[in-house]
């Protein structure tokens, strides 16, 4: 079967490479999968620099998140072949491949109202989205949220779900079409960080109140931006740092202005509290079923184009999720 393989840290482009390999063979508790779609993410491209929390072992194949069908169940493994499901595979055995393997009780029943691609891309920043809105910033109908990136993958969902829990969204973009996607995104204000004053904007939107929830995947001076325009009582989600600079947050400020920053890594909800990660994938099929919130595609891409796709994603030029479809 082809697979994108990394051997060595670097860029993306020039570590990933597309070999022939043989099937993987699962393990207990592990199912086999064929690849139907699996979305890229940013740490796709850190896993590649060798810059994630995460070092598999050369040589790996990256894609953290895929929907798939079930070929085969190891030892204990529960679901039946045939099975739709969505998951996150077994680095480093990962997603841009033919066929992979995925922890038996990391999948989850793929929802029917998304197809694969949208399917796929329902898994890690919509869950992410809804634990650092919901359970670590406890937002609130009414509440303004600001949303950096808002026209990436985590920054999309952060905006569906912030108007599915009744907050009014501003989202920050860099650029002109950027700024139109996350106008059809639902944002009710956009800010472009390119040409806007962000402050200056959020102030008007919320007649000097400022946002309640700020929701940051972006680090640098998009978090230098956001604590000039929290609210008092204000949250903080940090999120990620795809500016490449993590902020150093200075805690007399968080103290005068009475705003609160709050850290979010959602893969430790995976140990941490898995029944919580189960219900927040109940919770997320019946909004996808409802049609309150349904994964942005921008661009579905074949297995070939796998080191390119990742490569844009970390310079930063796609909007949504780009998916590839082995
Ligand atoms: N905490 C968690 O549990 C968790 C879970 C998932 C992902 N994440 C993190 O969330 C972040 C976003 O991931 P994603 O996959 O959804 O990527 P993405 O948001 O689709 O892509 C990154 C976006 O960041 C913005 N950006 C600003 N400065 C940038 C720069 N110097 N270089 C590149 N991009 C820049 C760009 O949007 P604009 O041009 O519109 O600003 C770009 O599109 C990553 O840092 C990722 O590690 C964290």
């Amino acid at each position: 079967m082809k697979a994108w393989r990394v051997h060595r840290n670097g860029e993306p482009r020039e570590v990933m490479r597309l070999e022939d390999i043989p099937d993987p063979e699962p393990g207990p508790g592990e199912l086999l999968v064929r690849v139907r779609a699996a979305a890229v993410n940013f740490p796709d491209a850190l896993l590649c620099r060798g810059e994630y929390q995460v070092r598999p072992p050369f040589p790996f194949t990256p894609g953290v998140e895929l929907c798939g069908e079930v070929l085969a169940a190891g030892e204990g493994a529960e679901q039946a072949p045939g099975s739709r499901v969505i998951a996150q595979p077994a680095l480093p055995m990962g997603g841009f491949a033919e066929r992979t393997l995925v922890g038996a009780a990391t999948a989850r029943t793929a929802p029917e109202a998304l197809d694969d691609a949208e399917a796929a891309a329902l898994h890690i920043g919509y869950q992410t989205g809804w634990f650092g809105l919901h359970r670590r910033a406890r937002i609130q109908p009414g509440e303004t949220l600001l949303v950096h990136a808002a026209a990436g993958g985590v920054g999309s969902a952060a905006v569906q779900l912030g108007k599915a829990a009744g907050a009014r969204v501003i989202g920050v973009v860099g650029g002109e079409s950027k700024a139109r996607t996350a106008r059809e995104l639902g944002c009710d204000v956009v800010v472009d960080r390119r040409t806007d004053d962000i402050v200056a904007a959020v102030k008007e939107a919320t007649d000097g109140r400022g946002a309640d929830v700020v929701y940051d995947p972006v680090g640098g001076d998009a978090y230098a931006k956001a604590v000039k325009c929290i609210a008092f009582e204000g949250r903080i989600v940090v999120v990620g740092f795809a500016s490449g600079a993590v902020p150093t947050p200075g805690l007399n400020h968080a103290l005068i202005k009475n705003y609160s920053v709050l850290g979010l890594h959602w893969g430790l909800y995976n140990t941490k509290d898995p029944a919580a990660v189960q219900a927040c994938h109940e919770e997320l099929t019946s909004l996808a079923a409802d049609g309150a919130i349904k994964p942005y595609i921008s661009e579905r891409v074949p297995l070939t184009d796998g080191a390119n796709a990742v490569q844009r994603v970390f310079d930063g030029i796609t909007t949504g999720r780009v998916v590839v479809e082995p």
